[in-house]
């Protein structure tokens, strides 16, 4: 089966239905837990990028069948081009698995990533799927595990949650802030985003934060293309003004019953106030009202991060699967390739 690059932006919608059809037979066979995900703004989900990134994309098609009809989307792979580092995600038809279609889409992204100057490559692997021994077949390592937990949203106890949204520390309150922080605390925001980077935790970050000003607007306007809508609770600290925390969910038109947990920070100075706890909680009340269509959020976490979880445990979120970040060098993993065929 012949692999060709291939743009999202300009493709025919029934190439990105027939790519939504595999990307969907892949979560029924490996992820049957996970909501299938629907053609709202997938092409921008596949297109968009932040300013100074790229992502390109190739498709494994069948053959056209006798009259002329385009045969379906068997494989995907897209390579970003962030930073120094390129991160692929690749997906083939449950009917097309184990023919060497996966390397041969690895080996095609690899390559490119090596002409464009990148000199390693990473991935997002779920536990329990196939994605593990592939990887780990084309040599890369396992450089990071967080835990997936996921929250049910008709498992809430919403008055215990009341509860949990008002325990925060005196001197501090609550704002809701649809769509992403107002303008006038952007600077603030990214200070305290800033501030986690400091905190080496030895994350790839293959989603990285956003830190000065500029590259929080650009990112927010990137995820708003995307059809990822984002919700903010901020924390602010009422004698300075500071955002002391802050806790942000998307949520996705490809998938709008489930929500992501992007980051959530607590400021060093602000932390054993409850800040955390009633942050969360503020924002699963909102979530409700907001979102009707939304029936569970889904969080990563560090395994480390024990004051997180013991949060996370508390609202209610339950630990599903293994997430991994393996890595590889580029250079290294297209000699193995091609030295393999
Ligand atoms: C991971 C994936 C891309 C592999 O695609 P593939 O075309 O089947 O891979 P290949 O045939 O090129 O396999 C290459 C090697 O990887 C290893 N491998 C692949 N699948 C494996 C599995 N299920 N178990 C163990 N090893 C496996 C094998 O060593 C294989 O070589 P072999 O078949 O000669 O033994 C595919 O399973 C997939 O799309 N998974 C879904 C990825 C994903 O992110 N899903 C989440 C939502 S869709």
């Amino acid at each position: 089966m012949k692999v060709r690059e291939w743009d999202p932006r300009t493709a025919p919608s029934a190439e990105i239905v027939s790519l939504l059809d595999a990307i969907n037979a892949g979560f029924a066979a490996d992820l049957p837990e996970d909501p299938l995900w629907q053609n709202d703004l997938l092409r921008e989900y596949l297109s968009e990028v932040m300013p100074g990134e790229r992502r390109i994309s190739w498709i494994a098609q069948e053959e056209p069948s006798a009259d002329g009809q385009q045969g379906p989307i068997l494989g995907h792979i897209q390579v970003l081009l962030l930073g120094d580092i390129g991160v692929i995600e690749v997906v083939v038809h449950p009917t097309a698995r184990r023919l060497g279609l996966g390397r041969k889409l690895i080996a095609t992204a690899a390559r490119r990533t090596y002409q464009e100057g990148f000199r390693s490559i990473g991935a997002e692997v779920i536990g329990g799927t196939p994605a593990v021994g592939f990887y780990g077949a084309l040599g890369f390592a396992q450089e990071y595990v967080e835990t997936r937990s996921v929250l049910g949203l008709s498992t809430v106890d919403w008055a215990t949650l009341g509860e949990m949204a008002k325990g925060i520390g005196a001197g501090y309150h609550l704002e809701f802030c649809p769509g992403g922080p107002p303008d006038e605390l952007i600077e603030a925001y990214a200070r305290a985003k800033a501030e986690m980077r400091d905190i080496d935790d030895g994350d790839l970050d293959l989603r990285p934060s956003s830190y000065d000003p500029q590259r929080l607007r650009d990112s927010l306007g990137c995820l708003h293309r995307r059809g990822m809508k984002p919700y903010i609770v901020l924390a602010i600290e009422e004698k300075t003004g500071e955002v002391a925390g802050l806790t942000e969910v998307v949520v996705p038109a490809q998938h709008p019953t489930r929500a992501d947990q992007y980051d959530t920070i607590v400021g060093q100075d602000h932390r054993g106030y409850g800040i955390d706890r009633a942050m969360k909680a503020r924002m699963l009340f909102e979530l409700r009202t907001a979102e009707p269509k939304l029936s569970e959020v889904q969080t990563w976490n560090a395994q480390a991060n024990e004051a997180m979880l013991t949060v996370n445990a508390e609202l209610g979120f339950q630990p599903d699967r293994e997430w991994f970040e393996y890595g590889a060098d580029v250079a290294e993993l297209v000699h193995r390739l091609d030295a393999s065929g």
